[in-house]
């Protein structure tokens, strides 16, 4: 694999060179990324140059649909799945929340799901709501020091009511990547749905939904150098069990059952911004000229081994420190970059301190308060988060390591 080139990286965010944001540390990643220069040019061309109602017999009407239909095969050929399983919709919550309305007439009364205490709430609320109706939730949890999910616990859950387990491909508090391929089988294996958030895991590499084999896998393009959009993959056979959520007249068109709000034209067509970006990653980087879901496969690991080695340095400086608590695990090649710490002073303080250092970070819960209680800490004081990705440099990574000295 060869070593990443950050220079040729940092020159495809517009942010690297915007005057105004010389010198900061950018490590609230995990809560969106800068987009990337293809994501930000297809946005504002889609407004300049076709921003009419689309796939009227009209020529730029008809590119308009054109550049939407792009990104459907674009970002399904990168995360080797078919386009019409893949769906763009305002957000992850928005996505889960439809999800949860599509397919809860699949159960009847007496059913069970499995959803976790390490989720973020957009996949944990809207399942366990169908308590309400007569399923029962059971909650599969971690363990209270490690924050580990363990998937022999899942084991002891599953049993021949189970139809659906929700859970995350990373937690974005805890940041543990999760076997999903594993967990998924287990799930099919019990005769249930899989449902996997993988917001907090896609930014480090586009996954290859198909080899996970889950039955959904969602995550937020707007963490992943792209606009401000959720995808959603729902396997095909699915999405044609599940109630249509759309317009009835539309019922028999498979990218409409599942996003009601109506498509955001030029944030759909910016979607192939993240393949424009993941193609010049693997032309920069690699000789052979392989499938585009060959080289998300190939950009994946190299933005991996990069963030890996950064993390090393970092997670080294935290565990000599006796006045935190890391939360998640140590090593760096069983997590995601997106560091959590408490500290007896509360996650937001230290974050309002470090900016004077210009490190951008964030405290509190973010979203995930159910796994912040679960780890006996006070939602209302919180963790630091640092999160960052592969365009991050091994000068930021001593910036954030400074400041931290300094602020702690
Ligand atoms: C792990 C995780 N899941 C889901 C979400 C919700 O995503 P969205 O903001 O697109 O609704 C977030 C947002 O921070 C997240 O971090």
């Amino acid at each position: 694999m060869p070593d990443l080139d950050l220079d040729f990286v940092r020159a495809q965010f517009p942010a690297f060179s915007e005057p105004t944001l010389e010198g900061w540390a950018f490590f609230e990643n995990a809560g969106g990324s800068y987009p990337a220069e293809a994501t930000v040019r297809r946005l504002t061309d889609f407004y300049r140059e076709t921003k009419v109602q689309p796939d009227h017999p009209f020529p730029v009407s008809r590119r308009a649909g054109a550049l939407m239909d792009e990104s459907y095969e674009r970002i399904a050929t990168c995360l080797n799945v078919a386009p019409d399983e893949v769906h763009f919709g305002p957000s992850t919550s928005m996505n889960t929340y439809v999800l949860a309305h599509a397919l809860r007439p699949l159960l009847t009364e007496g059913d069970e799901i499995v959803v976790t205490n390490q989720d973020h709430e957009a996949n944990s609320g809207v399942w366990r709501r169908w308590e309400a109706t007569g399923i029962t939730v059971r909650e599969w949890r971690i363990d209270p020091e490690t924050a580990h999910l363990d998937p022999r616990d899942l084991a002891n859950l599953l049993n021949d009511r189970t139809r659906l387990v929700a859970f995350p491909h990373a937690s974005n508090v805890v940041a543990e990547i999760n076997p999903v391929a594993e967990i998924a089988a287990m799930a099919r294996e019990a005769g249930a749905i899989s449902i996997v958030d993988g917001v907090a895991a896609a930014p480090h590499g586009l996954p290859d939904v198909d080899q996970l084999g889950c039955d959904v896998y969602l995550f937020s393009a707007y963490k992943t150098y792209g606009p401000h959009q959720g995808v959603m993959v729902v396997r095909r056979e699915l999405n044609e069990r599940a109630e249509n959520q759309g317009h009835y007249f539309n019922a028999h068109l498979s990218g409409k059952r599942l996003t009601p709000a109506g498509p955001d034209h030029a944030q759909v067509a910016a979607m192939s911004g993240i393949a424009d970006y993941t193609d010049a990653l693997y032309t920069r980087h690699f000789r052979t000229n392989l499938a585009a879901d060959g080289r998300a496969r190939r950009v994946h690991d190299l933005m991996r081994d990069h963030e890996v080695a950064l993390m090393r340095p970092l997670l080294d400086y935290l565990a000599g420190r006796n006045d935190i608590r890391l939360i998640g695990p140590r090593e760096a090649e069983r997590r995601a970059p997106t560091i959590s710490i408490v500290h007896e002073r509360p996650g937001e303080a230290l974050a309002a301190d470090l900016s004077l250092h210009k490190v951008m970070a964030g405290g509190g819960h973010f979203y995930g308060r159910r796994v912040v209680e679960a780890l006996g800490i006070d939602p209302e004081h919180g963790a630091l988060r640092l999160s960052f990705l592969h365009y991050t440099s091994r000068q930021e990574i001593d910036q954030v390591i400074e400041a931290l000295d300094r602020v702690l």
